[in-house]
């Protein structure tokens, strides 16, 4: 089985499976032991209640971890304190950060000044290459079977990725109804370079 891709290449990390953000369950502790057996965990900053908070957890998986991690915003339920978070994230030196729920435009434009990798969700052709021209690294195409998280549509996996693999340049990472081998391999096929689950 053929693990590397562009999106093991550009999270510098051994296999391209994704921890999805996870709101009161993507903690230090999951991000880290994902981190550490080759994926990308990520911490879920909206269960965080603050900024500080959010420094704390990303201080403590850097002690669990040396292996690249991500942060997941979710924008819509930051509130006031989104630029505090953000300061915070590039004060921690974390190197990437994942997007949702929300317009990613003013986000995208300030972390394109800087060296962080972007992984922004989305689940239509049109929101993956408005990403993609905003200076997006990838996106993470989430189908239907995702619990319809986004991609409200109705619209599955199969059919979504697929067709965003056709419209953007930039790594296409899969996710929605995926939970093994057999659905990496048919991601795979459909044009991911990456799963998230
Ligand atoms: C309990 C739960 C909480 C979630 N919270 C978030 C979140 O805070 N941010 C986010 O980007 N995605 C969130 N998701 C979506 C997942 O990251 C992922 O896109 C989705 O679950 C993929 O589908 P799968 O569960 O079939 O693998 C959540 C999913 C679940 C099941």
């Amino acid at each position: 089985m053929e693990w590397s891709t562009r999106l093991t290449d550009l999270l510098n990390i051994q296999y391209p499976i994704i921890q999805g953000g996870l709101a009161y369950l993507g903690y230090a502790d999951l991000a880290a032991a994902v981190s550490n057996a080759g994926g990308l965990g990520q911490i879920t900053a909206m269960s965080l209640p603050d900024a500080n908070s959010l420094r704390c957890e990303i201080q403590r998986i850097h002690a669990l971890t040396d292996k690249p991690f991500g942060v997941n915003l979710a924008l819509g339920m930051q509130r006031a304190d989104l630029a505090d978070r953000l300061q915070v994230i590039k004060e921690e030196n974390v190197s990437v950060v994942s997007i949702t729920g929300g317009n990613p435009t003013d986000m995208l434009n300030e972390l394109r000044r800087t060296d962080i990798i972007t992984l922004v969700l989305v689940s239509s052709r049109r929101q993956a290459q408005k990403a993609e021209a905003l200076g997006a690294s990838a996106v993470i195409v989430v189908g239907n079977e995702g619990g319809g998280h986004l991609g409200r549509d109705g619209v599955g996996t199969m059919v979504l990725v697929p067709s965003i693999a056709d419209a953007v340049q930039i790594p296409v990472i899969a996710s929605g109804g995926i939970g093994d081998g057999r659905g990496w391999m048919a991601a795979q096929a459909l044009g991911a370079e990456g799963i998230a689950m």
